[in-house]
This record gives C-alpha cells, sequence and structure tokens, in this order.
C-alpha cells in the first residue's frame, strides 16, 4: 500500500489543507477589519432596505384595501416590499363575504390571500364576529336567538373552513367591550347572552385548530379600567378553558391624546396568562395640517409602540391600519383629521417610517 492510497493519511492531509484553508480565511477577515464588523454592516444594509428584512419572523404587517391592491401598482410594489403580514381591511367582514344571505362573494379576500401567497406574507384574519360591516339582511333580520345563534355559528364554521391553514390568526371577537369598560351592549350580547363570545371561540376552533384566536379592541393599550376589563374577560374564558390564544391592541393612537401609559408592562400582563398579544390596527392620527413637529412627535409614537412590543416576548408583531394616509380610513372617521400612516399620500416614506425601520434593526435578533 503506498502512503497515497493509505485512507488515514489521505484524512490527515485533507484535514490539514483544511486547517489551512480555515486559518487563511481568518487571517484574510483580520486584514480586512474583521469579518463580524463587515457581516453586522452587511445585516444592517439589508435591514435598511425594508421593514420585512428587519425582523425576520416577527410579524410586521399592514391592513390592504382591494382598492389600491387592484388599482395601484405602486402600492402593491410597498406593500410586497414592506411587509410580511397582511390583513384585510374589510373584505372578510360579514358584510363583504355573505352581502345577500347564503350567497357567498369571496372574491375580494381570496385576492388578499393569493397576493399574499404571491409575496411570501402570511394572513391575520379580521374578523368574524363584529356590531359594524354586518349585512343588512341580518341586522333587519329580526332573528330570534337560537336562528341567530344558527347564523353565527354557519358564519364562523364556513370562513374559518374555507381559509383553514392559510390564516395564523383570527380577531375572532372584534371591540367586546364598550368605552364604559363593560360587554358592549351589541346584538349578539342582547339576543345570546355574554357566552357568545366563548362560543364564537370554540366555533372558531373546531373550523381551525391549529389558527391562533384572539379577542381584539381599542383603548386597551394604556394602563385603565378598558384594560382592566380586557384582562378580566380573557382571564376567565381561560379559566373555563375555552380557546383563546391572544388578545390585540388596535392602537389607533392620536397625537390629541397622548401616548398611552403603561403600554409595555400592560401587554406583559397579559403574556404572563399564557396569551400572546400583538399590536393589530396601528395608526397615529392627528389635526390636519401636520406640521413638520407634529410628523416628529408621530414618529416617536410609532417608535413608542414597536419599542414595547418588541421588549415584550409574547407580543408576536405589529400590523398598521393601512401603510399610507393615501389610502387611510382617518379623514372618513374623523373629520378634520388625518395624516396617520408610515407612508404619505404619494407613498413617500415619512419620518414615522423610519423611526419604526430603525426601531426593529435596533432590536432584530
Ligand atoms: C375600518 C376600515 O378601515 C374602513 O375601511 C371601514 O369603512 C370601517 O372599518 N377597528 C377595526 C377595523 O377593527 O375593522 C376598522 O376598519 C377600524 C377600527
Amino acid at each position: 500500500m503506498t502512503l497515497e492510497s493509505n485512507p488515514r493519511v489521505g484524512q490527515r492531509r485533507r484535514a490539514s489543507f483544511a486547517l489551512q484553508v480555515a486559518l487563511a480565511l481568518i487571517a484574510l477577515c483580520v486584514v480586512l477589519t474583521a469579518c463580524s464588523s463587515s457581516s453586522s454592516a452587511q445585516t444592517s444594509s439589508n435591514n435598511g432596505s425594508s421593514l420585512r428584512s428587519a425582523v425576520g419572523n416577527w410579524k410586521i404587517g399592514t391592513a390592504v384595501g382591494v382598492k389600491a391592491l387592484r388599482g395601484d401598482a405602486s402600492f402593491r410594489k410597498v406593500l410586497a416590499q414592506q411587509f410580511n403580514s397582511v390583513t384585510a381591511e374589510d373584505a372578510m367582514k360579514w358584510v363583504s363575504v355573505e352581502p345577500t344571505r347564503g350567497t357567498y362573494d369571496w372574491s375580494d379576500a381570496d385576492q388578499i390571500v393569493a397576493f399574499a401567497k404571491a409575496h411570501g406574507q402570511k394572513v391575520r384574519g379580521h374578523n368574524l364576529v363584529w356590531h359594524r360591516q354586518l349585512p343588512k339582511w341580518l341586522t333587519n333580520g329580526n332573528f330570534g336567538a337560537a336562528k341567530l345563534r344558527t347564523l353565527l355559528k354557519r358564519h364562523i364554521t364556513t370562513e374559518v373552513s374555507r381559509y383553514k391553514g392559510r390564516i395564523y390568526a383570527w380577531d375572532v371577537v372584534n371591540e367586546p367591550l364598550d368605552d364604559t369598560a363593560g360587554l358592549r351592549g351589541t346584538m349578539w350580547l342582547q339576543k345570546l347572552g355574554k357566552g357568545y363570545i366563548a362560543d364564537a371561540l370554540r366555533w372558531a376552533h373546531a373550523a381551525d385548530p391549529k389558527a391562533k384566536l384572539y379577542l381584539n379592541d381599542y383603548s386597551i393599550e394604556g394602563a385603565g379600567p378598558k384594560s382592566d376589563a380586557m384582562y378580566d374577560l380573557v382571564k376567565s374564558l381561560l379559566a373555563k378553558k375555552v380557546p383563546i390564544n391572544g388578545v390585540g391592541f388596535e392602537a389607533h393612537l392620536d397625537l390629541n391624546y397622548g401616548f398611552p401609559s403603561g403600554f409595555e408592562d400592560n401587554l406583559k400582563r397579559f403574556t404572563k396568562l399564557g396569551l400572546e398579544v400583538a399590536i393589530t390596527e396601528l395608526d397615529v392620527r392627528m389635526t390636519l395640517p401636520a406640521t413638520s413637529d407634529d410628523l416628529a412627535q408621530q414618529a416617536d409614537y410609532y417608535r413608542n409602540v414597536i419599542a414595547a412590543c418588541r421588549a415584550v416576548k409574547g407580543c408576536v408583531g405589529a400590523t398598521v391600519w393601512v401603510f399610507a394616509d393615501k389610502y387611510s380610513w382617518i379623514p372618513r372617521f374623523f373629520p378634520g383629521e388625518g395624516a396617520a400612516d408610515l407612508f404619505d399620500s404619494k407613498l413617500k416614506p415619512k419620518p414615522a417610517y423610519t423611526a419604526v425601520l430603525d426601531e426593529l434593526s435596533k432590536t432584530s435578533s
């Protein structure tokens, strides 16, 4: 047997060659002022290009309206570039999916889900039970309790089953609390009693056991009676073993009302119950016209929301409620206010965008 054909010698030679290559690479790195700093520079320049590239698996989402999705190529470009999660702004609400009793129209919702799939984005489902955007046939139907319960169960089962495996989290009951921190006196509460919330969660769970199921509400971001009411509500659902996984904090903020106090601690106390939390509808409106000081303050609000969520282990992501002022719901619902989003009416990034990107990059692991 020659030396060359001895397998042990061959192995040793290959190992020493590998060692030499490794040493040479290390030396090269030192010469090029350290591999670690050049690779972290590369990471931050990736981060510099978009929100989604700064966060990995963490969710940075936006609500999407079908009008913009269909008609605006620049909107689609920013949407695909910046976000890894989408929520249908209106397309999955009851009035959109079953405008006529028994006749479903999934075209808008399907289009959003298809876009998301094509661009590697996850989908949050919004919403199954609410007191608004219900079809007229339902609100004017004057149904008795038993019939209404059947209709609600069928609605939830049909919609959740249709998107089974394609929606990672559902807002099952939207805005169940009123502004005095009681259960909101909706048709659902009045006719079905407070058990409608647990029922809705159970029906959704039966239709897609893997989807995370949420209650979602506004004005529960900071400490206060409404947030306490949500805390008590989810605690009592958990005690009854009702399938609930999370609480959504809408975070429709307004510079006129100040930043919610105790945001981070509040998020944390919900996660201590074993729930996940998410920011689900973030925007920061202001009285128009917006000054550059307003926009700077808005950027701070956005940054603080992202920082609070990133600091809490069970805060799984943040969704903005549409990303551009051009398509915001705010001027329609809060006359005289607006400029609430990350991008302006020409889809140009605002200081708030830079603040969010910076905060995400800072806290990315
Ligand atoms: C809003 C949409 O943005 C509008 O297009 C629609 O006309 C009304 O609803 N809380 C919610 C969202 O949970 O569904 C609402 O979305 C905003 C407030």
